[in-house]
């Protein structure tokens, strides 16, 4: 299909046949998503509902866009993040498949707010979320369209996080599933795909050798734990800060120092906010980093570092590579900042690598499915995916690696579901 004529606010249509070729690579290496699509194609499952997306704008994303359509909905998209969107992935879904998308790379607060609009100005059926942006807004601004909403999806930890919070207030006044909940997402997604792509995006934005360095990774979740063995694994002498004894526990019995976060500043070479959290590295820390110390985030939100803190501290700035800023605090050390402390991986690197995408995206795609097909309204709650989907999930994948289970007998099912059987 070529069409020009679907609303769209984006970069430049003229980029739209590099963006095709990279979401046909990021395809072949989606199966799962690939066998959906092609039974949703034949039993149209989403027919007749408008879905608006408001996630990252990549490769991957459009495939699951081609998903939706290809399932019978009309479908819009947006950015979850201003520095996330690909433009030429973003020129290619409208021009080449039809797709509504309102997202510029780099977009200001504002424009970043009036496409959330745009994406809830269809009146959708289904909305999808990585990190609420969407459901918060329909909330606080937009609450004449909760009746028509089956229902919203969330993606990422702190979507959920947040969603939870509303829940136990009593605010949440749709039904919300969480994919992040689902173990095929966040076992794979938040620790492979985020492991591999911020160490990706560090490496992009500065070119520096890891080997040898002090990696600070700073909350040791899903996300942390696979920063931290990606780090590791190129050398890196990881150093954890975390706040959950377990957790802590769970990082020095993988081999890595833990420290709190005043002892950790000052040894730092490299640092990795993946906490969900604010501020968790804040003035103090920075004023005791070394010279040319480096700092990023790869959590949700850009609030993890204390920017207004640093820029208090700081007597000039200049950015000195693509992606690095570099402030100069009064005593002459220097701070690199990457990525404007949003989200490394998507800002410097290309986000999550589609093979583990394939099965965050399966996940969204079925979660709709269930939302689509809800003929009595869920429960104005946070809800699974449940476990047989994700199950079938980890299938379909493990079959499309060419890797092959094991069965059970019928005497081991029976030895394991009795208790009479002993020594
Ligand atoms: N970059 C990406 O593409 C990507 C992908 C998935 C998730 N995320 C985001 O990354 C963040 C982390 O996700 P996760 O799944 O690992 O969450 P998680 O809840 O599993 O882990 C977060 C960890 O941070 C710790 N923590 C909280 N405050 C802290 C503090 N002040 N100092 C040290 N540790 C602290 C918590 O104890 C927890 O162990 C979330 O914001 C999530 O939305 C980003």
């Amino acid at each position: 299909m070529s069409t020009t004529t679907v609303p769209s606010d984006i970069t430049n249509s003229r980029l739209a046949p590099a963006g095709k070729l990279r979401i046909e690579w990021a395809d072949q290496h989606m199966p799962v998503l690939a066998q959906i699509r092609k039974r949703f194609a034949q039993e149209k499952p989403l027919s007749g509902l408008r879905i608006s997306a408001c996630l990252h704008v990549t490769c991957e994303t459009a495939n699951l866009m081609r998903t939706l359509q290809a399932g019978g909905a009309e479908v819009t998209l947006v950015a979850s993040n201003p520095l996330s969107t690909q433009d030429d992935v973003a020129a290619s879904l409208v021009d080449d498949y039809g797709i509504s998308v309102f997202a510029r790379r780099g977009e200001d607060n504002e424009t970043y707010y009036d496409h959330l609009k745009s994406a809830l100005d269809v009146h959708p059926h289904i909305t999808m979320d990585d990190g609420a942006d969407l459901v918060s807004m329909l909330h606080k601004d937009r609450t004449e369209l909760i009746p028509e909403l089956k229902g919203s999806t969330e993606e990422t930890t702190t979507g959920v996080n947040r969603l939870r919070a509303m829940a136990r207030d009593g605010a949440l006044k749709m039904p919300v599933i969480a994919v992040n909940e689902s173990e095929t997402k966040h076992l794979f997604d938040n620790r492979y795909g985020t492991g591999q792509s911020t160490i990706d995006g560090i490496i992009r934005a500065t070119n520096l050798l890891l080997a040898g360095k002090n990696l600070v990774v700073v909350g040791y979740g899903w996300c942390g734990k696979g920063v931290a063995s990606r780090g590791k694994g190129l050398g890196a002498n990881v150093i954890v800060v975390e706040i959950n004894p377990v957790r802590a526990i769970e990082a020095l019995m993988d081999g890595h120092r833990v420290h709190s976060m005043s002892e950790a500043a000052p040894i730092g070479d490299i640092f990795v906010t993946v906490t969900g959290n604010k501020h968790v590295i804040r003035k103090k820390h920075f004023n005791s980093m070394k010279d040319g110390a480096i700092v990023c985030n790869s959590g949700h939100f850009d609030v993890e570092l204390d920017l207004p803190g640093l820029r208090e501290l700081a007597r000039e700035d200049r950015e000195v590579r693509s992606f690095v800023q570099e402030f100069k605090l009064l005593d002459g050390r220097r701070i690199n900042v990457l990525g404007e402390g949003r989200l490394i991986n998507l800002a410097a690197a290309e986000g999550h690598p589609a093979s583990v995408m394939d099965m965050s995206f399966a996940n969204q795609a079925l979660a709709a499915e269930i939302l689509a097909k809800s003929t009595e309204r869920m429960p104005n709650v946070v809800h699974r995916v449940p476990e047989d989907i994700d199950r079938e999930v980890a299938r379909l994948k493990l079959e499309s690696m060419g890797a092959t289970l094991e069965v059970l007998t019928p005497e081991q099912e029976k030895y394991i579901n009795t208790w009479e059987e002993g020594t």
